[in-house]
């Protein structure tokens, strides 16, 4: 469910008309739903409402759209912030999510990264080795301060989903082997500084079957019982993130929130511990689509190419996943072609369908690629000196640029000659 309606023939945002808004800030540019946030954050947070304690924290997986303005809608209806650096760190509490509503991901975070964190006073740090907890524990003493920590578990189980964005596998960089965990978790305690109070899993991203996932929660209670069993005291479970949402209208959908948290139920049934989730995608995914015109069309040899003026630089995950994003014209019609869709990156990835039926679009129409709001502008490059693509918010009738479309002299102004040339 999304706020992306046709009206008066022209796709709008809530109730703003993208064709407008094409010509105020020109393309290509993002644009996000405020309703659309609130209301994926608000369905996620009354699914998983009841479960265990009844005191869940939901902190959103900053990666999955950083602008200040996601995150301080977020923040204003009470989310926590999952960050994997301390750039989101920074662009978290800015936003207004108070510290205890902030845990710290990543499987390599720096001494910087981690002071930061401390001094900050988050909630917790999801730690992913050994290496970790002696780098944590030496800052956390230097610094005089006592920090919550979890152990992200490697569970070594299947996600099912695209190769470049599963992480549960028992090959992956993430977690420490779940075998593992009950010497870390005691290491853990023995540093002065250190308090390990959770454990912790993420396994992928856009995840389109629960039972992986199931698996992986009824490890985190197996192994959170026996680390009890052994005198630790534990209070969180953090389920990760990962539920996928829908990119096709041709596909079946993945899971609802309501399936999930049903399956969270099932997984946790009698726990005690409070339980975490670190949503991205589901939050933000269709609340954003990317705006672009159409340069010109041209015939190849047996092809129908449409050029628009977005290109991987400003939407990558076509590029990197073959990942499928429906292409519509703002002002949709009936007449339709079938169509390669590439931006004006000298390189043949840069194509965002191949062969595709869509409408049929002239140089100078708009179209939208929906589902852009997750992955979608943070992983904008100004690859080719393109400048980075502008991003805009809009609630109700209202609209605002929320980030800049930085110019060419900006972007030559970062870098210098060599004193020798
Ligand atoms: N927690 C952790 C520790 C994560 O690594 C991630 C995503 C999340 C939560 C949020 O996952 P989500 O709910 O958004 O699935 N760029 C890729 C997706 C990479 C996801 C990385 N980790 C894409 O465009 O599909």
């Amino acid at each position: 469910m999304d706020h992306f309606t046709i009206r008066d023939g022209v796709m709008h945002a809530e109730d703003v008309s993208l064709e407008l808004l094409a010509n105020e800030v020109g393309t290509p540019v993002y644009v996000y739903s405020t309703a659309t946030i609130e209301r994926h954050y608000n369905v996620f947070a009354a699914a998983v409402s009841g479960l265990t304690d009844g005191n869940p924290l939901v902190a959103f997986a900053v990666k999955a759209n950083p602008n200040l303005s996601v995150l301080a809608t977020l923040a204003r209806l009470g989310a926590g912030a999952d960050v994997v650096s301390g750039g989101e760190l920074a662009r978290a509490l800015a936003a207004g999510v108070p510290p205890e509503r902030i845990v710290f991901s990543g499987v390599g975070k720096q001494l910087p990264e981690l002071r930061a964190g401390v001094e900050a006073g988050i909630l917790q740090f999801n730690i992913e080795s050994e290496a970790e907890i002696l780098m944590l524990g030496a800052v956390a003493e230097t610094l005089g301060k006592t920090v919550e920590v979890a152990i992200r578990i490697n569970p070594a189980v299947d996600p099912r989903t695209h190769g470049k964005i599963s992480t549960g596998g028992a090959d992956a960089k993430f977690g420490i082997p779940w075998d593992r965990v009950p010497q870390a978790f005691a290491l853990a305690a023995s540093q002065s500084h250190l308090r390990p109070v959770g454990l912790a899993a993420h396994i992928g991203s856009q995840l389109t079957d629960l039972g992986p996932v199931e698996d992986t929660i009824r490890k985190l209670g197996a192994l959170a019982t026996d680390l009890e069993a052994a005198g630790h005291a534990i209070r969180r479970i953090d389920c990760g993130g990962g539920l996928g949402v829908p990119y096709r209208a041709d596909q079946p959908a993945p899971p609802s929130p309501a399936h999930y948290a049903a399956m969270v139920a099932r997984a946790t049934a009698g726990w005690r511990w409070r339980l975490m989730f670190e949503p991205g995608r589901m939050i933000v995914g269709n609340a954003g689509v990317l705006v672009s015109t159409v340069i010109l069309t041209k015939e190849g040899a047996s092809r129908h190419f449409v050029v628009v003026d977005a290109a991987m630089n400003d939407l990558l995950r076509p590029s990197l996943y073959n990942a499928w994003h429906d292409i519509r014209a703002l002002r949709p019609r009936e007449d339709r072609c079938t169509a390669t869709v590439v931006g004006p990156i000298c390189e043949t990835g840069d194509t965002f369908a191949e062969d595709r039926d869509i409408e049929t679009v002239g140089a100078g129409e708009r179209i939208a690629f929906m589902t852009a709001g997750a992955y979608g502008a943070t992983m904008a490059s100004t690859y080719n000196s393109r400048p980075l693509v502008p991003e805009v918010m809009v609630s109700g009738g209202k609209w605002a640029i929320v980030s800049q479309r930085n110019q060419p002299e900006a972007m030559l102004a970062l870098d210098a000659r060599a004193p020798w040339l």
